[in-house]
């Protein structure tokens, strides 16, 4: 993107000379010094990405300077410095979207604009690739909070927006928190679709002897306990879209009838005489490999067929790239916002150890992480051991022993290579290095690779296998 633009604006001329000038060390965004109010608002709305405004205005009180930046730069984020004694009083400012944050005119006040800075500019490179991405009709909130810049997730998000174009079925696979149901709800709100119900089931939580009444309904009297008339998920969802969670753990006698559903379009309720048309969508989700199941025969192989559709193969976090940092930066903003804190951010370590670690529980895993951390760190910024992740670049376990640059080279590559299940062009192609200096490693001894177990002790894998 061009330059951030960030207006500094107060009449203490001083102040904003050396926030303007601190923050213009930095070559990828320009900060201007506006002295006074009057002079910013004479010059071009669109000329500013970002505002930084220092409350001590001669003429003008706190709440005719929201109420103008309200009405005439909307979408704008600003950053409001105020004086030490009243900060507290202007924290209720916080719930209102287009302030990022209430700062101190303290001793760290540069180098928190500074972070801020950079939020809003990594902000505001995303949304500029959003905008490029987003279909030129609606635009939902889910996919604002969507967060997929990385290659590995804009391959999703075509996927994503082929599917939501069509009517076809869809199998969404992903290890557990990886986004499953944010992508099916996605597809569905941006599909023909949208304005009628998503219903979403998950599958392995609906007892077996209720499963054919919940999934079809069931007429008053057709078993003991059914008082009433009820209808199922089917109908519930007609017009819409289904969504199965954990089709995976479907009971294969229900699988038998989920699958004459599909290949009718017809339902017939539980006690009931008549078949019912119904018009759904079927979109479908697991963290299991379901070809497996099929082969295992767990999985009925007409019906894996019937669902599969277009499938969706979510990458786990770790795979993502700056997609962490943004995700990271994305849930601090909404929960210090929501807990009208004072934004914090993350330190250049926490970021690298965030980088670094392996997320089991991926996003759901890493949403909870940062919000522990939020709560447990009382300083501005979050340092690698606010984190409750234990990752091998903790700066100080990392630093603590003094090593040759050889050893830190090895840890990082070892490090890697078991975080990328010893894929080693892949490994290479991260780190910026060639693959031979791996192998060359691998040959001297000095890194190792997991036994296979079908191959003999001492022997490398082959290479053309990575
Ligand atoms: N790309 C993303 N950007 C921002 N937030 C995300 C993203 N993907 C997932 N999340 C958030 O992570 C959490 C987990 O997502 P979700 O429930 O969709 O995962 P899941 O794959 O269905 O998990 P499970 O397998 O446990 O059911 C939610 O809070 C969701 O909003
Ligand atoms: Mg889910």
């Amino acid at each position: 993107m061009n330059k951030l633009r960030i207006a500094v604006v107060a009449d203490n001329e001083p102040l904003i000379k050396r926030i303007a000038y601190h923050l213009n060390l930095n070559a990828d965004w320009e900060a201007i010094s506006v002295s006074g109010v009057e002079d910013f608002l004479v010059k071009p709305r669109d000329e500013w990405h970002a505002i930084i405004l220092c409350y001590d205005f001669k003429f003008l009180d706190s709440e005719d300077c929201l109420e103008l930046l309200r009405e005439n730069y909307q979408g704008i984020k600003t950053v409001h410095v105020v004086s030490q004694d009243n900060e507290a009083d202007y924290r209720d400012y916080l719930s209102d979207e287009q302030i990022l944050d209430v700062v101190k005119n303290d001793d760290v006040l540069l180098d928190t604009l500074w972070n801020h800075a950079g939020v809003i500019h990594r902000g505001q490179s995303y949304s500029n690739q959003i905008s490029h991405l987003k279909k030129t009709s609606t635009e939902v909130q889910i996919l604002e909070d969507f967060v997929c810049t990385s290659p590995e997730m804009i391959l999703v998000r075509n996927l994503m927006n082929k599917a939501s174009n069509s009517d076809i079925n869809v199998t969404i696979f992903g290890d557990t928190g990886t986004g499953k149901e944010v992508v099916a709800k996605y597809i569905h709100h941006e599909s023909r679709r949208w304005n009628n119900k998503m219903v979403a089931v998950n599958v392995s939580a609906i007892p077996t002897e209720l499963i054919e009444s919940a999934f079809f309904g069931h007429e008053k009297g057709s078993f003991t306990g059914a008082i009433s008339r009820k209808i199922g998920y089917f109908e519930e969802a007609s017009s819409g879209t289904l969504f199965l969670d954990e089709i995976g753990d479907m009971d294969i006698r229900m699988q038998a009838k989920l699958l004459r559903v599909l290949q009718e379009g017809e339902i017939t309720r539980v006690g009931g005489l008549g078949s019912i048309k119904v018009d759904v969508r079927v979109i479908s989700a697991t963290h299991k490999d379901l070809k497996k199941e099929v082969e295992q025969g767990n999985f009925r192989e007409d019906l894996y067929y019937r669902l599969l559709g277009l499938s969706i193969k979510l990458p786990p976090l770790k795979d993502r790239g700056e997609d962490i940092i943004l995700m990271s930066e994305r849930f601090i903003h909404d929960f210090c916002k929501k807990n009208k804190k004072p934004l914090k951010y993350l330190s250049d370590c926490a970021k690298v150890a965030l980088m670094s670690y392996t997320f089991a529980g991926n996003v759901r895993e890493l949403k909870a992480v940062i919000e522990l951390a939020i709560v447990m760190t009382d300083t501005q910024t979050i340092y690698a051991e606010n984190l409750n992740i234990k990752s091998d670049f903790q700066r100080e376990d990392f630093f603590a022993i003094e090593r040759t640059l050889e050893d830190y080279e090895l840890i990082i590559i070892e490090h890697f290579l078991k975080k990328y299940d010893y894929k080693v062009r892949f490994v290479a192609k991260k780190l910026g290095i060639g693959k031979t200096k791996i192998y060359d490693l691998l040959q001297r001894g000095l890194l190792e690779m997991p036994k296979p177990k079908t191959e003999p002790e001492d022997e490398l894998p082959d290479q053309n296998n990575f």
